[in-house]
């Protein structure tokens, strides 16, 4: 092969791989629901002999790194008298758990760095905070954590989320409250003061600016980026198929005319195994018929 060839080849292998890299990060799925399966499954399973009131963290895998889990177990009716207040969260007093049960678990999550993978925000808009979780579970001397989801029933006061450790350095854009609601679905809430969010259940929230084109993630551009370069490979690729196709019928001929003895011309067709210049056919044709007989 010439150099120009390897060159084709070289792209090639380039493009598919590029291409298959944007496919497999195309499907890679960030399945919310079922990382929190695992969470309560993590938790049950390292924290053992919980004491109620006590705030654990629960330890991850290392594939996790980047994200938090804290857990707490409390009797609803103190819960129910002095509300919450730990870390983001502060739950005011006369919040009511449901189902009604003696006991409950509140699950603390951070998703730090993992936020965008497991949330999305429509892209006219960015994150500009982690997302923060709080999750309530009935509790039982049994299990820890418990298969049932506890909503928590605001009366009045709200709870409140504090997003003190986040600022936005150089950017005029006011953030803006997100909730994630289920099927993907948003609903933006204004600050009740800087970087306080108000909350009236429990569930997954974050902080968003309306977004230019300029300052889009980079994990987005990548993405783009992914899927235009995988496209010119599979463009490329059907160039340098079709190139190569071409080549090798090119070659098909030379070779025919370099077996034809001393260069003979195009002109030249085979009948069995005897070889006939065009031009002459009229002229031999009585020859041929001689020779079938
Ligand atoms: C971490 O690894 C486990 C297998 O060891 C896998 O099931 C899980 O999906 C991985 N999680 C992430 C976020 O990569
Ligand atoms: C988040 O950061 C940790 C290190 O702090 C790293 O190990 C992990 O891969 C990061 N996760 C993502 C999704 O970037
Ligand atoms: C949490 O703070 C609120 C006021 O923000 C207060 O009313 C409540 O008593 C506090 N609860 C606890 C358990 O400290
Ligand atoms: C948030 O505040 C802006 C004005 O600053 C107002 O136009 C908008 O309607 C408010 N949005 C919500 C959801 O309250
Ligand atoms: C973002 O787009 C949605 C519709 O897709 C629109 O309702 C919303 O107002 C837009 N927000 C901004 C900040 O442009």
């Amino acid at each position: 092969m010439d150099q120009h060839k390897w060159w084709q080849v070289t792209w090639l292998f380039i493009s598919i791989i590029m291409f298959l890299s944007s496919l497999v990060q195309t499907l890679q799925t960030y399945d919310h629901d079922s990382l929190e399966d695992f969470f309560c499954k993590q938790v049950n399973k390292c924290i053992k002999n919980p004491k109620t009131g006590i705030f654990y963290n629960t330890s991850l895998p290392s594939n996790y790194t980047g994200m938090k889990v804290r857990a707490v177990r409390m009797r609803t009716s103190s819960f129910y008298i002095r509300g919450l207040n730990y870390s983001l969260l502060n739950v005011p007093p006369r919040v009511v758990p449901q189902p009604n049960r003696k006991r409950m678990v509140i699950l603390y999550e951070n998703f730090g760095n993992w936020s965008s993978h497991y949330f999305n925000v429509p892209t006219n808009y960015t994150m500009v905070a982690p997302v923060f979780g709080f999750v309530a579970y009935t509790s039982s001397k049994n299990a820890f954590i418990e298969n049932e989801k506890m909503n928590l029933v605001t009366q009045g006061k709200p709870i409140l989320i504090h997003f003190h450790h986040v600022r936005l350095h150089g950017k005029n854009d006011t953030p803006i409250c997100v909730k994630f609601l289920e099927n993907g679905r948003l609903k933006f809430n204004n600050m009740s003061k800087p970087y306080v969010c108000e909350a009236f259940g429990t569930g997954h929230y974050t902080l968003v600016i309306p977004s230019s084109l300029y300052n889009k993630s980079l994990f987005d551009i990548w993405w783009v980026l992914g899927f235009v370069i995988g496209f010119v490979g599979l463009v490329l690729l059907v160039l340098v198929l079709v190139t190569l196709v071409k080549a090798s019928k090119k070659r098909k001929i030379k070779k025919l005319e370099k077996n034809s003895e001393n260069g003979e011309a195009f002109d030249t067709f085979w009948i069995g195994e005897t070889k006939m210049p065009l031009g002459s056919m009229v002229r031999t044709q009585p020859v041929l018929i001689e020779n079938d007989s």
